[in-house]
């Protein structure tokens, strides 16, 4: 399946995004080890999480509404955005994936999800740092948070791409707002269970 795969992303995405596409397949790997979770279901999320990215935005929107997807203005001003909702659905027809999580995991891979599952959060973390993406003190800071708390690292990637988007000047999907309001929920619940006495708001 894996061969399968790279032989479709070769013709599909070019070398750069080839890179950053393994990654995420082995930063995913990695964290999934880390915290026990199903390394093989990260990895084929992992592997599959930007098929759609070189999509036209014409063919993302077509495919995004004849799924029924629900849609947001700023996806229709953005239809790039919904490469990741697509590539969810590449896995499916294209590749046969079945698996909720691994397919939910692809779809969550951009704008996060509120109550996404921690392979979700694998996802979506290992998108923004994988090596690829630089070394800023900002993803270092990232790279060493994510083998401590994953909620916490959701939250700190949302601000990390809020800031970006901020400062680009770009629109902000709502979707990223609210996943980071939700990692920030879990991550301080977290925090108020393993020690009482320490108050983050
Ligand atoms: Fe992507
Ligand atoms: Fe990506």
């Amino acid at each position: 399946m894996r061969d399968i795969v790279l032989a479709w992303l070769a013709d599909n995405v070019p070398a750069s995004r080839l890179q950053h596409i393994l990654g995420v397949e082995q930063m995913a790997y990695q964290m999934a080890h880390h915290y026990q979770l199903d390394v093989s279901k990260a990895a084929q999320a992992g592997l599959m999480h930007d098929l759609a990215k070189y999509f036209k935005p014409n063919q993302l929107w077509e495919m995004a509404v004849s799924e029924g997807l629900p849609l947001d203005p700023v996806d229709e001003k953005n239809p790039h955005l919904l490469h990741a909702d697509v590539s969810a659905i590449v896995a499916r027809d294209r590749f046969g994936v079945e698996d909720e999580e691994i397919l939910q995991a692809i779809a969550n891979h951009t704008l996060g999800r509120p109550g996404m599952s921690l392979l979700s959060c694998i996802i979506y973390i290992a998108d923004t740092i994988e090596p690829t993406r630089g070394d800023t003190p900002e993803l270092e800071a990232l790279r060493q948070l994510c083998w401590q708390d994953l909620y916490k690292t959701v939250w700190f990637t949302s601000d990390y791409s809020l800031k970006y988007l901020l400062d680009k000047r770009c629109l902000i999907h709502p979707r990223t707002i609210i996943t980071r309001n939700w990692a920030m929920e879990m991550a301080s619940k977290k925090l108020q269970t393993t020690d009482s006495s320490i108050k983050v708001f």
